[in-house]
């Protein structure tokens, strides 16, 4: 996003406060935002409150600005466009190519990828008018950020909420990320997974789920058809994701054997509990004793299954070690068959529950690639680079 150039149109509705809001966000990520108001949209926010917050002209008429044709300039400087909200009027005159004041002339004249944010009441979203404009624009190549359902403004509840700023904000990642994984279908694992032994009490590990999702959430902007198999973890799954909730390592090897199938890329990056216990006691044990026994056995080893039945596709798995990492980790990545296996060092509280991770990706005989020490995301990102080249070599 830093340095990212967009052009945001700001529609006429109510969540016009909400570009506001977004405005900020993308400023606050480095983006360089032009924005346009429709005329409509100056009755509920003001041009001041976009100027001030990109520290740049807010723009709102063809006519009120020294220079000749600024729609041109606008959407010819900018990577990608993004209308917020975009209101039943405003789809309508874009599916019917009209161009009757500075944003809908902007927008006719762009060659960028655009994003249209539709909100409104939920009879308007729902009327065929809107819909079938939405289907055209849509086939014509306008990415739609559908709407959610919760309140609106009316004090009803139903669907046309502007979509979650994330969405939006993933919308744009997607618009400004090569699409070097289109066409192809990735599977994730990640996050710890949770063993009972009674209703109450389970053996887990401290695992977040951190890597896995922005692994999904990367190969998702690269363009891939993400699944991503999410262990219990508080982190939201991505937008654009396919996300399969589970509990247990047998949970998540179901989850993970069936996505795996069809897979060109597999990514094991799940802190999968390597014991369970035995017993799941119905009812929750009662205190009073002093010790208790728990009867661990194994679980499946999900990764090591999937190569078993694999077909096609390149399979990575992570090793978390302690001890002679590397030399660890290239005899793990033997042992279960994969093509490539990431090592992470947890001696120096690196990797689980960290924003942080120190990455090596290891592959065949003798192949190594230090990835560095960076933040999950960005470390998610040059793993990705290292697949992509590893799959094409
Ligand atoms: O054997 P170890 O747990 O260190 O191996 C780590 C790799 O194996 C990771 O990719 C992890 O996701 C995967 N794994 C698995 N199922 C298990 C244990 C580990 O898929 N039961």
């Amino acid at each position: 996003m830093k340095g990212a150039r967009i052009l945001l149109g700001v529609g006429g509705g109510i969540a016009a406060y909400k570009a506001a809001a977004l405005t900020s966000t993308l400023v606050q990520r480095g983006a360089l935002l032009d924005v346009i108001l429709t005329a409509e949209a100056e009755r509920f926010v003001s041009p001041l409150t976009f100027s001030s917050l990109t520290a740049r002209p807010a723009y709102t008429s063809l006519w009120d600005v020294p220079e000749r044709i600024p729609h041109i300039r606008l959407v010819r400087e900018a990577q990608v466009g993004l209308v917020v909200p975009a209101t039943a009027n405003l789809l309508a005159k874009l599916a019917l190519g009209l161009a009757d004041d500075l944003l809908t002339t902007a927008l006719l004249a762009a060659r960028i990828p655009l994003i249209l944010a539709p909100a409104m009441n939920e009879a308007m979203y729902e009327n065929a008018a809107t819909q079938e404009h939405l289907a055209t624009l849509r086939t014509r190549g306008y990415t739609i950020v559908d709407p959610e359902r919760g309140y609106l403004a009316e004090g009803e509840s139903g669907i046309g909420r502007l979509a979650d700023e994330e969405r939006l904000v993933e919308a744009l990642e997607r618009a400004l990320t090569p699409q070097t994984l289109a066409g192809t279908r990735v599977t994730v694992t990640a996050g710890p997974t949770r063993e009972a032994f009674d209703p109450v009490r389970f053996v887990s590990n401290a695992s977040t789920g951190a890597t896995g999702v922005a692994l999904a959430r990367e190969a998702a902007r690269r363009g891939a058809a993400v699944t991503l198999i999410l262990g219990p973890t508080l982190l939201a799954p991505p937008s654009g994701v396919t996300t399969v909730r589970v509990a247990t390592a047998q949970e998540m090897h179901d989850a993970a054997l069936a996505s795996a199938a069809g897979a060109d890329i597999v990514i094991a990056s799940a802190a999968v509990v390597d014991w369970r216990p035995v017993n799941d006691s119905p009812q929750k044990q009662k205190k009073g004793e002093q010790s208790i026994d728990v009867r661990l056995e194994a679980t499946p080893d999900v990764v090591a299954e999937i190569a078993a039945r694999k077909e096609k596709g390149f399979l990575v798995g992570f090793a978390a070690e302690t001890q002679d990492h590397e030399r660890n980790a290239r005899e793990k990545m033997h042992r279960k068959h994969l093509d490539a296996i990431a090592v992470n060092d947890v001696r120096d509280g690196h990797g689980f529950g960290t924003g942080e991770n120190a990455l090596v990706l290891l592959w065949g005989k003798n192949g190594r690639k230090d990835l560095g020490t960076a933040s999950k995301e960005t470390l998610a990102a040059r793993l990705l680079d290292a697949i992509e080249e590893l799959r094409c070599s």
